[in-house]
């Protein structure tokens, strides 16, 4: 029998690791209800109150309120008054709960976690016998992601996003086609085809619930220049050709990423520029470690990115396929051209410009795209990492400095 040593200090503070993971993944079921009731909203604006106004104020259950505010406390989220048994979330914690907080609203992001939840015994099934568990099993997962979309894309479209390409603004202005691809519930085109009234906007999905969500927003905004189509984006057929075409989040999670690269280089205009957001990571895991949600970005990979593309055959290319990864698959596709970004606000991903027109062409209407050379890497500047913010807004060092 082998004998097994046991340093003691490492156990008791493996215990504790333990103990702090059991209590975090509460709360964070308890933050995403906190979410979706509107009780941070609420409590936001609220001096310090007893559990019975805080649930008046937004018509809740109090004994429901009171017990998921016994959670808020103990996990130091909200403050509370023992003797005046009073409740108060502070502004430091609201800037990070509340809607008004966007793009820094980390109790919408809490609610992934009910959302995987609700597949698990499906993911064990895969973990048995393989396969892949389908997007139209995840339940609320567009809603979510709209959410989130709504905070790392749709709020910075206009002043921080689509200035990061040169000229693209004013062709835009002049009237452009584009084309999203995975679009989701379609936040991001809608915004765009509201702000460019002379462009034409088109929005692919397969998902029939996401293209429905997207069309009804559209039809409330009384747009009239955006169609969103339920489709397979790795058969483009013969559509195009586009000016701009974007994938927000989209790229990762597909059956056939490098056919969908393939088929946006091939209905691009050779001018064309394709704005790939998409998940900052290294492909080698231990370059993730100090990842600042590394085991967020794994598990939502586990149960929902990876899964998702095996369930149709795919590559399972996961959600930390990583830059190099990303890099090497845009070259394959025939973009020649490919420059990295890292946005203050979206700490999560990377922003990739890539192109596939000839050099000379680049140039003239990008001047980062100037050197000459055959196919070429540009990468976010080391250091190009916000000025200021929160840990959230912090990229970790090894993603800063380019992987
Ligand atoms: C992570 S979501 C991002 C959605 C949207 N771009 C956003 O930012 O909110 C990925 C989207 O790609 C869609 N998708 C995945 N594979 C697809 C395929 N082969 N054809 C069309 N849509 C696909 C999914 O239905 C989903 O809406």
């Amino acid at each position: 029998m082998i004998q097994v040593q046991i340093d003691q200090r490492k156990s008791e503070q493996f215990a504790q690791q333990m103990l702090s993971v059991l209590n975090h993944g509460a709360i964070s079921l308890m933050v995403s209800i906190g979410h979706r009731t509107g009780l941070f909203d609420a409590m936001a604006s609220m001096p310090p109150s007893p559990s019975r106004q805080i649930a008046d104020r937004i018509g809740l259950n109090e004994r429901y309120v009171r017990e998921w505010l016994g959670a808020m406390v103990t996990g130091r989220i909200v403050e509370y008054d023992a003797d005046r048994r009073t409740y108060r979330l502070p502004p430091e914690h609201a800037a990070f709960l509340t809607r008004a907080a966007r793009p820094n609203n980390m109790a919408a992001i809490c609610q992934y976690f009910s959302v995987l939840a609700g597949v698990e015994d499906r993911i064990v099934e895969c973990f048995r016998n393989g396969g892949g568990v389908p997007y139209e099993a995840f339940k609320r997962f567009h809603e979510v992601m709209a959410e989130e979309s709504d905070q790392t894309v749709v709020a910075a479209l206009d002043q921080t996003i689509l200035p990061m390409v040169p000229g693209l603004r004013e062709r835009l202005e002049t009237g452009i086609d584009v084309l999203d691809i995975g679009c989701g519930s379609g936040g991001a085109l809608n915004r765009m085809a509201q702000l460019f009234p002379k462009s034409r906007f088109t929005g692919y999905d397969f998902c029939k619930d996401a293209i429905a969500r997207a069309e009804t927003q559209a039809a409330r905004l009384g747009l009239d220049n955006v169609r969103f189509r339920v489709k397979d984006v790795a058969r483009l057929d013969d559509e195009g050709p586009y000016d701009l075409v974007t994938a927000f989040d989209a790229i990762h999670d597909q059956a056939a990423p490098d056919k969908v690269l393939s088929e946006i280089a091939r209905v691009l205009r050779d001018d064309g520029t394709f704005l790939m957001q998409d998940i900052a990571a290294s492909s080698q895991l231990h370059e993730n470690m100090d990842h600042p949600i590394g085991p967020f970005i794994y598990t939502i990979s586990t149960m929902h990115c990876m899964t998702v593309s095996l369930a149709h055959g795919g590559m399972g290319l996961g959600t930390a396929w990583g830059r190099q990864k990303a890099e090497e698959m845009l070259a394959n596709a025939g973009f020649t051209s490919v420059r990295v970004e890292s946005l203050p606000h979206d700490f999560q991903n990377y922003w990739f410009i890539a192109r596939k027109a000839p050099q000379a062409a680049q140039a003239a209407c990008d001047p980062a795209y100037s050197a000459s050379g055959n196919a070429r890497i540009e990468t976010a500047p080391p250091g190009a990492s916000p000025p200021s913010g929160t840990d959230r807004h912090r990229r970790p060092a090894r993603v800063e400095s380019g992987v």
